[in-house]
């Protein structure tokens, strides 16, 4: 089968579209991986070429060893996948120890997998674990409203995770764990990485202060839904707060009442 007739491939160039529309990808801004299923990478490996050398993931993911990944580029621009797939993303095989990667596909014009793949994989390698395989998805995107709120908001996971879900009811539901705070580091290394995997290991969002949003999900839809509800959430914060704060809101029963409602279990830490 042709790459870009695989179902997973169409419906990542779609979300890459549908995220630059919503104004969190400015020109190179965030990036994109997918964990293919063996059946979906069998689907397609007459057309992986694996002759390019082996390059240092710059992190150690055992537990991903062997697997596929579909990833976007470094530097490239999330409104140019529509136009140019072969071009701006690629597919990396991770090898048998799960410290190197190579590109089976794509990138046709050269180029490397996102400078956030370490964070990707050691999210990736995580979140396989804690779900049990099910997770596949991890996004990272410069979400507008989120990022004002981390210059005004103090950094800390109970804080957020409280303010945006009582911007709106259903938050609760689409994120019970809630939301985890990484401080200022610099991008694109180990070090993120690691302090970012920690968060996936309670949360499926991970705020990057002054930086942008992770977000881990089973398939594209939820993964995008999830960045999408927490972006819209923030925006309803940062419209009330632009309107003089708020003068009332969802108390902590109430949140008890909705949890009981819909069947999940909201931590305490967070109804205080
Ligand atoms: P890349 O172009 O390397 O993916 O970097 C963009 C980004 O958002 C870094 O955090
Ligand atoms: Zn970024």
């Amino acid at each position: 089968m042709n790459i870009l007739d695989a179902e997973f491939v169409k419906g990542f160039i779609r979300l890459t579209d549908d995220a630059f529309r919503q104004g969190w990808h400015e020109r190179n801004g965030g990036n994109l991986s997918y964990r293919i299923r063996p059946e979906e990478a069998a689907q397609i490996n007459e057309n992986f070429d694996g002759t390019k050398p082996f390059v240092e993931i710059g992190a150690r993911v055992p537990q991903l060893a062997g697997e596929y990944f579909l990833v976007t580029g470094s530097g490239k621009y999330f409104r140019n996948v529509v136009l140019a797939p072969e071009d701006n993303i690629a597919i990396i095989e991770i090898d048998g120890k799960g410290e190197n990667y190579r590109i089976v596909w794509g990138l046709a014009h050269g180029g490397r997998p996102t400078s956030e793949l370490p964070s990707h994989l050691m999210n990736h390698e995580v979140k396989k674990i804690a779900t049990n395989d099910r997770h596949r998805v991890i996004l990272h995107s410069h979400t507008v409203n989120v990022i004002a709120l981390t210059f005004i908001l103090p950094l800390e996971d109970r804080v957020f995770t409280r303010e945006l879900w009582e911007m709106a009811t259903e938050c609760p539901v689409v994120f019970p764990d809630g939301v985890g705070v990484v401080h200022w580091m610099v991008p694109g290394g180990r070090e993120i990485a690691v302090e970012t995997s920690e968060m996936m290991k309670k949360y499926n969002v991970a705020i990057w202060a002054h930086h942008g949003t992770f977000c881990s999900g089973t398939d594209l839809d939820e993964t995008f839904g999830l960045m999408h509800t927490v972006e819209k959430s923030a925006e309803i914060l940062v419209k009330v707060l632009s309107m003089g704060g708020k003068r009332q809101t969802i108390q902590s029963g109430e949140f008890r009442e909705l949890a009981k409602a819909f069947n999940v279990t909201l931590p305490e830490k967070f109804l205080k």
